[in-house]
């Protein structure tokens, strides 16, 4: 495989610093380069391995967010109920339909999942972790390998608001 964008894969920049949360964008992320790089056979079971992913991924943020009175809980709810249902959309579509406009939704999924986890993701983070530390204010501390010079320009970085 070349480096070019056949595929899309894991960078510790998307670590965020709340471990579950962390563990689900890897996984999302797995789920995603399955998509891209599934052959026209098995596009369609991969796309239903990414839809049970995203369920669970999105169920467990919007539970976390109406759990813990998150404030600003509505455009994330908003943002992954779009996502999901492109998803089905897709899921519902025969099956030429659904290769043509599903390698399009991977594509746009690639685009979308670095600014949702930066803004709307990072800022669910930074609370879920401050509730763990019992209301102070805590940010969590994110250890990065290998991060990228030109962005962070040393190996630890910490997140603060
Ligand atoms: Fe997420
Ligand atoms: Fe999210």
């Amino acid at each position: 495989m070349s480096d070019t964008n056949d595929k899309f894969e894991w960078s510790d920049s998307y670590l965020l610093g709340h471990g579950p949360m962390d563990e689900t964008h890897k996984e999302f992320v797995l789920l995603v380069n399955a998509m891209k790089n599934a052959s026209d056979a098995d596009f369609a079971a991969r796309l239903d391995d990414f839809e049970k992913h995203a369920v669970k991924h999105f169920s467990q943020e919007d539970d976390w967010m109406t759990s813990t009175n998150f404030p600003s809980a509505d455009c994330h709810i908003d943002e992954h109920g779009k996502v999901l249902a492109s998803v089905h959309g897709i899921q519902a579509m025969d099956e030429e339909k659904k290769l043509k406009i599903g390698r399009g939704l991977v594509t746009a999924l690639e685009e979308w999942f670095p600014g949702h986890a930066d803004y709307l993701d990072s800022a669910l983070a930074k609370w879920m972790v401050k509730q763990s530390f019992g209301g102070e204010r805590v940010a969590p501390v994110v250890f990065k390998r290998n991060p990228k010079m030109s962005e962070a320009g040393v190996g630890v970085q910490s997140k603060n608001s």
